[in-house]
């Protein structure tokens, strides 16, 4: 098949407005301020309101993306989004948005690898315009984590935010796609899961023990931090090797936002200087597979990521999974959008 190249045409960022700050958690659990902040580097989170589903707070962002990009829903030959927390189990959210958008017969999909599923997501929609299947795809990574986020445990609730990062993937003359790794171990679903709603254990079944509070986000923090540096870095340097480039090429790195002690670990091992690391942490908290673009948002929006310049967005997760992709930064605009989608009917 022949090859075409792929760049990022725009970025959209939008986070909804709503704010659980780390003082709010003190009123909710056993927990202070101090703590957050010495161990996760985390202040305030966006959290959507009771009445938003993912799909409502994508589409601001996929507007924001499109803008930036200077495109057109019907310019889109297809629609990804990579999210933890679907509108539904299905149909995919991917299609709901499609349809917000005002596209019918568009394809549209979901990509489901928790925290990894931006850099998946990444991978995937590139070798869809690399090989040449379409020319222009929306990829998202779209989260609403407090719908799953147990409100009583202290473990967890601090962690997490909501928000959603887009960019416009198109076929370009120049391949902006470098290389990639990605990987997976799925030997211990506990380190970290969401125990009930799936076919294990479905949502509906009689006498289920415990249903309510296996709706939420489990998870072995210790072991999760560990595993998260040792396959960032490695898949991080996998990918360079395969781009024909070293950590001292790197002109910024944008990893996942779960800790800052586990990006600061991430960077020292690397051997990178922090301000070659995009983090915005302490405004959102873990947004999962949306952490990355909303962070490229803001350092492009910001001016800080410049034409020709070489970025590595690193993730893990849930999966437990892991990966990196290698691109070269290509002139693109970036848009945070302020104003939130009015919320579709509910139709279920
Ligand atoms: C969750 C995490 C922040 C906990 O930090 P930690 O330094 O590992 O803390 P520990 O789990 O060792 O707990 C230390 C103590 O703090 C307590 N603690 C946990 N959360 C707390 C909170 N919010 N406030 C106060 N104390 C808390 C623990 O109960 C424990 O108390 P104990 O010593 O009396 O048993 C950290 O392990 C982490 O970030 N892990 C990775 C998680 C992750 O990235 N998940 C998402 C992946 S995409």
């Amino acid at each position: 098949m022949k090859g075409y190249g792929v760049t990022i045409a725009g970025v959209g960022q939008y986070a909804p407005p709503g704010i659980l700050a780390n003082k709010d958690f003190e009123k909710l659990v056993d927990t202070t301020d101090e703590w957050i902040v010495q161990r996760t580097g985390m202040k305030r989170r966006h959290i959507a309101a009771d009445h938003e589903a993912t799909s409502d707070i994508a589409l601001p962002a996929a507007r924001a993306a499109l803008e930036a990009a200077g495109k057109l829903p019907a310019d889109l030959d297809c629609v990804v989004v990579a999210t933890a927390t679907p509108d539904y189990p299905f149909p995919a959210t991917a299609c709901i948005l499609a349809s917000r958008l005002g596209l019918v017969g568009t394809p549209a999909f979901d990509v489901q690898v928790a925290c990894s599923g931006f850099v998946y997501g990444l991978t995937a929609a590139a070798a869809l315009v690399r090989s040449g299947v379409y020319k222009t795809v929306l990829l998202l990574g779209a989260e609403t984590l407090s719908k799953i986020t147990d409100y009583t445990d202290r473990t967890t609730c601090v962690l997490f935010g909501d928000g959603v990062g887009a960019v416009v993937l198109e076929r370009s003359d120049a391949d902006c796609f470098l290389g990639c790794n990605l990987g997976t171990d799925g030997s211990d679903v506990s380190a970290l899961y969401l125990p009930v709603g799936g076919s294990r254990n479905p949502s509906g079944r009689k006498g289920m023990a415990g249903a309510d509070r296996g709706a939420f986000i489990r998870m072995q923090g210790q072991s999760v931090f560990k595993l998260a540096v040792q396959q960032m870095v490695a898949a991080t340097l996998s990918a360079l090797d395969q781009a024909g480039l070293a950590p001292a090429d790197v002109d910024f790195l944008i990893p996942h936002q779960a800790n800052l002690r586990i990006i600061d670990a991430t960077v020292k091992a690397l051997k990178l200087p922090v301000e070659r690391c995009v983090i915005n942490i302490q405004e959102y908290g873990n947004t999962s597979s949306a952490s990355i673009p909303m962070a490229l948002a803001e350092a492009v929006a910001d001016g800080r990521i410049k034409d020709g310049q070489v970025i590595v967005f690193a993730a893990f997760g849930g999966g437990l999974s892991w990966g990196a992709v290698v691109w070269r930064w290509k002139g693109a605009r970036a848009r945070i959008a302020t104003q939130p989608a009015a919320v579709a009917k509910a139709t279920a």
